[in-house]
């Protein structure tokens, strides 16, 4: 049985007194709720505050990205020993608009995945297609590539993985529950393939893309749907507590 995982990426929006004051909110909403694991993903630069405001509560906390560099001369990156000493245990990784606006590839996204990973990190690893590439039905070729080069000589531990087909991320549009299970279905085909069955029975795949508290429950209803990466949806206490208290 796969714990459900529900999971709030903030993306560029909060200054420090706003996050501690959602997550502040949110540490009291959802404090009885062990049997979800709970993670919210404010900007770096809010991370070290967020921390000391979530003391005591059950919510983990990540960044949104790191660099495939250990530390030195890389102007304007964070490494991943830096997001531990913010307070992290988890970080993003492979996320479409990084893909899309900053130049992540795959081969980049496979080195800041093992950066992580040797650092300690959880990493929540992201795929999908974009609107192009569904209407020219190569979705699986699509994911199929970006999972089979981000984890490129990775052991799959210390992994979860999360679907966001890009033309569902922050659209309104979200994918419906068939076409999110047979994403998910795939993906974990694919990592019996690549890894072994034991392994793609515990990996958690988590859905994104307009996850909101009224789509939340069928979404979750799919065999292999084990949680959400919440963007627009996360970034209010309402509806990221209505979200993980209906999943
Ligand atoms: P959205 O974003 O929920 O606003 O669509 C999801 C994401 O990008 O992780």
């Amino acid at each position: 049985m796969r714990k459900p995982f529900l999971a709030g990426n903030w993306k560029m929006n909060k200054n420090i007194s706003e996050a501690c004051e959602l997550a502040g909110n949110l540490a009291k909403n959802l404090k009885d709720t062990d049997m979800k694991d709970i993670l919210i993903a404010p900007p770096f630069t809010a991370l070290a505050k967020v921390k000391e405001t979530l003391k005591g509560s059950n919510i983990k906390l990540g960044a949104q990205n790191c660099s495939y560099a250990e530390s030195g001369a890389y102007t304007g990156e964070i490494s991943p020993a830096m997001i531990i000493d913010a307070g992290c245990t988890h970080v993003i990784i492979g996320h479409s608009e990084r893909r899309q606006f900053f130049g992540d590839t795959d081969e980049i996204i496979n080195k800041k995945i093992k950066n992580a990973i040797k650092n300690g990190l959880i990493v929540i690893f992201c795929v999908g297609e974009t609107l192009e590439e569904r209407e020219k039905a190569i979705t699986f070729k699509v994911i199929e590539k970006q999972v089979r080069e981000g984890l490129k000589d990775i052991e799959l531990k210390n992994i979860e993985i999360a679907y966001e087909p890009v033309w569902a991320i922050g659209t309104g549009k979200t994918a419906s529950p068939a076409q999110a299970e047979e994403v998910h279905a795939f993906i974990r085909n694919l990592i019996e393939k690549l890894y072994n069955k034991q392994l793609s029975e515990t990996v958690r795949i988590l859905y994104g893309g307009s996850v909101n508290p009224e789509n939340i429950k069928e979404l979750m209803a799919c065999a292999n749907v084990d949680g959400g990466l919440v963007g627009g949806a996360s970034l209010k206490t309402d509806s990221f507590t209505q979200i993980v208290k209906l999943s």
